[in-house]
C-alpha cells in the first residue's frame, strides 16, 4: 500500500516526497543488490525468535546486506516503554512496530521483526501495511519446550503467579495459519532454521543470488 495512508485528522495532509522507495532502492540496490522486505518472526517467549532473527541478520550483514532488527524486549525499553502486556497494549505495541517496519521497508532495508505478536489481527495489519514483501516466520516450539528452556526464568515466575497475562500461560497465542516460513525450532537446528530463511530470501530475489 505504497500510497494508501491510514486516516488521521482531517487537518493532516500527507506530504509527498520526491525521493521514494523506488529512488532509494535504485541508489542502494545497485550497490547492495537487495530488495526491502519485512521478516516478521512470531512465536512464544523462548521459542527462538530473537536467536534465529539475530543469526539471520548476522549472515545477511556478512553478505553486505543492509538490515535492521527490531526486537520486542529492546523496543519495549524505548519506543514502547509505556506499554504493558494487556491485550490493548500488545495491540498498540504491534501497531507501532508494524508502522516502523513499514518505514524501514520503505527505506529498502531487510527488516527483521521479533515480537511475540500473539494476535492474528495485528499481524494482519502489519501484512497489509507492507504488502507482498511481508514474510511471516512462525517460530514454532511447543509450550512445553519453551517452558523447559525457560532462558529468562519467566515461565517459572509466571507459573508462580508473579507475571499476570503471560503468553501461553494466562494470555493467548494465536498461531499463524499461513506463514510464509514455518520453523520448528524444537526439532531443527539453529543452522537449519537460518538456512531456510536465507534460502527463501535468495529464491525470491531479496538478496541477490
Ligand atoms: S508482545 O506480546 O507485545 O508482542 P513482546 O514481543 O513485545 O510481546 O515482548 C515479549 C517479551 O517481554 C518476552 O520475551 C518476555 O521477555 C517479556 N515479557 C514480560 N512480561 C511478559 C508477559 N506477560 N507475556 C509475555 N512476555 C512477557
Amino acid at each position: 500500500m505504497s500510497d494508501a495512508h491510514p486516516p488521521g485528522s482531517p487537518d493532516i495532509v500527507w506530504q509527498k516526497t520526491t525521493v521514494g522507495r523506488a529512488e532509494r532502492a535504485r541508489a542502494m540496490g545497485e550497490r547492495a543488490g537487495q530488495r526491502g522486505a519485512v521478516l516478521w518472526f512470531t512465536g512464544l517467549s523462548g521459542s527462538g525468535k530473537s536467536t534465529v532473527a539475530n543469526a539471520v541478520e548476522t549472515r545477511l550483514n556478512a553478505l553486505g546486506r543492509l538490515t535492521y532488527l527490531l526486537d520486542g524486549d529492546n523496543i519495549r525499553t524505548g519506543l514502547c516503554a509505556d506499554l504493558s502486556f494487556s491485550d490493548a497494549d500488545r495491540q498498540e505495541n504491534i501497531r507501532r512496530v508494524a508502522h516502523v517496519s513499514r518505514l524501514f521497508w520503505d527505506a529498502n532495508l531487510i527488516t527483521l521483526v521479533s515480537f511475540i505478536s500473539p494476535f492474528r489481527a495485528e499481524r494482519r495489519l502489519a501484512r497489509d501495511l507492507v504488502g507482498e514483501d511481508f514474510i511471516e516466520v512462525f517460530v514454532d516450539a511447543p509450550l512445553e519446550v519453551c517452558e523447559q528452556r525457560d532462558v529468562k526464568g519467566l515461565y517459572k515466575k509466571a507459573r508462580a503467579g508473579g507475571i499476570p497475562s503471560f503468553t501461553g500461560i494466562s494470555s493467548p497465542y494465536e498461531a499463524p495459519e499461513h506463514a510464509e516460513i514455518h520453523l520448528r525450532t524444537g526439532e531443527e537446528s539453529l543452522e537449519q532454521s537460518v538456512e531456510r530463511v536465507l534460502a527463501y530470501l535468495r529464491e525470491r530475489g531479496y538478496i541477490g543470488k
